[in-house]
């Protein structure tokens, strides 16, 4: 039965790769996934992964009789049909995606074969056309992926939509990538290459509009009294706006949103067209990581020689990932006040070292709570609200604690002698 399976090539075996590959191997479909790094290639050969990914490790390992991992293309090209691309296409200076390493996956496919790329990286609409330009006979499809760091083993297996792209010439292998992703029920949308290419940039830049409007809402909300999170509530009961991605919070961050929101702002921009309101998401965001500053001082004055502790560095809980955390912005800036940065992540204190030099690690939530002015707790780890924290705040020279997730309960920590602040929650008017 396995053997009947279409064998799957995956080319780049970053986080996505990673994902595409195992979750492809756990439908049964034999796999060959490439990466330049041959030092990559050998521990995932060896069956260690660098990247924290919940339950990635496992099915993995589940599957590893189904996955070759390789540096060579022509191992790739000879036993599969369709290559999912999955390079990075990281933002350059200008804030266009850099194709580099797209490109150089395309140039060594031959032209005229029964191969087809299936484009998972993310790129500006019009890569497909621009490729097919320079390689008429490359069959091409646009799938993008949209997998969520820390469920993406979830998102993989259960999607909302698969979409998948394809121009005159290429419906063959359209039709073939619909059928990998069939067993998995969610909708398909067939569609063109260049919708494809815009329905995940769209997609993007809307959830993180979503994320800075209701961070502006909870700005406005401190001015007037209300509390954002009921608001969001409210809202997002209507079926129209939706629940989701209405966090108020210190900023989105992430290899994802701020790289996809710019290169969506430059892809309009390069054609002409200026997005006005994208450039409001991106400062909008870049100020709500900076807020809490303002709000420290409001209750500590001067944040010189303060001892100021950070729970959480990723840029979400259940990942390691510190591309774009607000963390980063937002240690920079206290350090820029004379203060003393102190902080505790459970996973990504290690791989935050080197982004973070002159910040102190704390082995625990405790340690780092030990002595300090203020806590500001960035990212919402479960384990921060099983904390003891009325023994905490017997640790701590000032009791403060600025809630840039709104995770933790506010009356609990009020009653346990805290001064809590959350993002768009004033202060309750009895004190509580
Ligand atoms: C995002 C998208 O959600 C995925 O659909 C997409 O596939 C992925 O980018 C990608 O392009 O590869 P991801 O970056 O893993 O996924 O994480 P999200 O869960 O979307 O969170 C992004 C940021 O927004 C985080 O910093 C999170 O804390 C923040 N956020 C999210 C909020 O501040 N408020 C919310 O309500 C939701």
């Amino acid at each position: 039965m396995e053997g009947e399976r279409e064998a799957v090539g995956v080319v780049g075996v970053g986080w996505v790769g990673l994902v595409t590959a195992t979750c492809f191997a756990e439908l049964g479909h034999p796999i060959v996934a490439l990466d330049v790094n041959a030092e990559k290639v050998e521990s995932l050969r060896r069956g260690e992964i660098t990247i924290h990914e919940p339950g990635l490790a496992e099915l993995l390992t589940a599957n590893s009789e189904r996955i070759t991992f390789t540096t060579s293309m022509d191992e790739v090209l000879a036993a599969t049909r369709l290559l999912f691309c999955c390079v990075d296409t990281p933002p350059t200076y200008s804030g266009d995606a850099d194709l580099s390493r797209v490109r150089s996956v395309v140039a060594q496919l031959p032209e005229g074969s029964e191969h087809a790329l299936v484009m998972k990286s993310t790129v500006p609409s019009g890569t497909g056309a621009s490729i097919r330009r320079d390689k008429p006979d490359l069959r091409y499809v646009s799938c993008p992926e949209f997998l969520k760091e820390g469920s993406a083993i979830q998102d993989f297996m259960h999607p909302d939509r698969v979409v998948v792209g394809a121009d005159a010439g290429s419906e063959d292998s359209a039709d073939a990538v619909e059928s990998l992703y069939e067993p998995l029920g969610g909708e398909i949308v067939r569609t063109d290459v260049a919708s494809a290419e815009m329905i995940k940039l769209a997609s993007n830049a809307f959830l993180a509009t979503k994320i800075s409007f209701i961070n502006e809402i909870a700005n406005v909300c401190e001015q007037t009294g209300a509390d954002v999170t009921e608001v969001a509530r409210g809202m997002g009961l209507d079926e129209r706006i939706g629940a989701s991605f209405l966090q108020a919070g210190i900023g989105y961050g992430g290899s994802c949103f701020p790289k996809d929101v710019s290169a969506l702002k430059q892809l309009a921009g390069n054609s002409g067209y200026h997005f006005q309101l994208l450039n409001a998401v991106i400062e909008v965001n870049e100020l709500q990581k900076r807020r809490v500053i303002a709000k420290l001082e409001k209750h500590l004055g001067s944040l010189a020689d303060k001892r100021i502790a950070l729970l959480g560095l990723a840029f979400k809980p259940d990942t390691d990932d510190m591309r774009e955390a607000s963390s980063l912005v937002l240690s920079a800036r206290l350090q820029g006040e004379g203060a003393e940065v102190v902080a505790y992540d459970p996973v990504a204190s290690g791989s935050a070292g080197s982004m973070l030099p002159e910040v102190e690690m704390a082995s625990s939530a405790s340690a780092a709570l030990e002595r300090a002015d203020a806590a500001v707790l960035v990212t919402e780890w479960p384990e921060f609200a099983e904390l003891d924290w009325a023994s905490v705040r017997e640790s701590m020279a000032s009791p403060i604690l600025i809630d840039g997730r709104n995770y933790l309960d506010g009356v609990e920590l009020r009653a346990a002698g805290f001064v809590y602040d959350g993002i768009g929650r004033p202060d309750p008017p009895d004190g509580t």
